[in-house]
């Protein structure tokens, strides 16, 4: 193995426990850890080390075991990497806006319903940029559009549904979009930006794990998923793009992140365009 042990450190991480860990989060997440990730994994799990007090990385993965119920979730919060951004690879909502929402405005012209799944919405500003997307360009009143955006990571998922974040980040959006879907802080709130009632209300936040049991009935049309295959074996992409197979109705679509192409591998999706899908059959 290629890591560094860095004996000078606060706490001592040795090999063993990385490896403890790593295969604790794979078996439970599907997420892959190569050793190159042996530095952020101390600096990730170091805080959890400190605050429980339990001496080193050999104490913490004693105190995960033994702990299970109530420090499990604290260490897959701590492992995931959630960077996202309101309207990230914007060419996939430019699609939305010039292809696909026609099309589902056609064919779906007389029941008016929809059903959209963000599969790894992080700390939601991929799904409320999606519901902005279209609540711009659907007639809201009239449609029935069902969106659920969902995560392994409790932690984020609280900040999705508060829909609070640091006016920063949508300084890149235009000024219409800002003042139309945005309410500024004040107060202790000065600086932060709360998304508008009428997107939070659109967004149905919860927990879901994609490598188990997925507690849901209905079929989409839409599925998102995005920067989240990159932590994914082989094996484990191919079962969760079968299962999304599934849950697609005819002619849906799948949207992956940019860096995803599923374009060498053996599926029944057709490639529509830059990591655009649709379930051919
Ligand atoms: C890098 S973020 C991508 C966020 C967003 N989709 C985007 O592209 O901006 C990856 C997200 O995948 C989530 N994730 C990782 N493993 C997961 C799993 N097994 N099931 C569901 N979500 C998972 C992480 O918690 C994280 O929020």
């Amino acid at each position: 193995m290629a890591v560094t042990i860095k004996p000078d450190r606060e706490f001592l991480f040795t090999e063993k426990d990385f490896n403890y860990l790593r295969k604790v989060a794979n078996d439970y997440s599907g997420i892959t850890v190569s050793d190159d990730k042996y530095d952020m994994y101390y600096a990730r799990i170091a805080k959890r080390v400190r605050t429980l007090g339990v001496g080193d990385f050999a104490g913490y993965c004693k105190y995960l075991k033994n702990n299970h119920a109530k420090e499990f979730t604290n260490f897959i919060n701590s492992i995931t990497t959630n960077l996202t951004s309101f309207f990230r690879e914007n060419y996939h909502f430019e699609f939305m806006v010039s292809d696909l929402i026609p099309e589902f405005k056609k064919k779906y012209a007389t029941k008016k319903s929809l059903k959209i799944w963000c599969t790894a919405a992080s700390t939601g500003e991929e799904p409320y940029s999606i519901a902005m997307t279209l609540a711009e360009n659907f007639d809201l009143k009239a449609w029935d559009i069902r969106f659920l955006a969902t995560d392994i990571d409790s932690n984020v998922l609280t900040t999705a549904r508060n829909g609070v974040y640091e006016e920063q980040r949508i300084a890149n959006l235009s000024k219409t979009r800002k003042s139309k879907w945005f309410r500024k802080g004040s107060g202790e709130n000065k600086g932060t930006v709360r998304v508008d009632k009428k997107l939070r209300e659109m967004v149905s936040f919860k927990r879901l794990n994609l490598i188990q049991e997925w507690p849901l009935k209905n079929k989409f049309d839409l599925i998102i998923c995005r920067n989240v295959f990159i932590y994914f074996d082989g094996p484990t992409k191919e079962m969760i793009l079968e299962r999304y197979h599934d849950l697609l109705n005819d002619g849906g679509y799948l949207i992956l992140g940019h860096s995803e192409s599923i374009h060498s591998m053996n599926t029944d999706y057709e490639t529509i365009g830059h990591t655009i899908y649709r379930k051919t059959i």
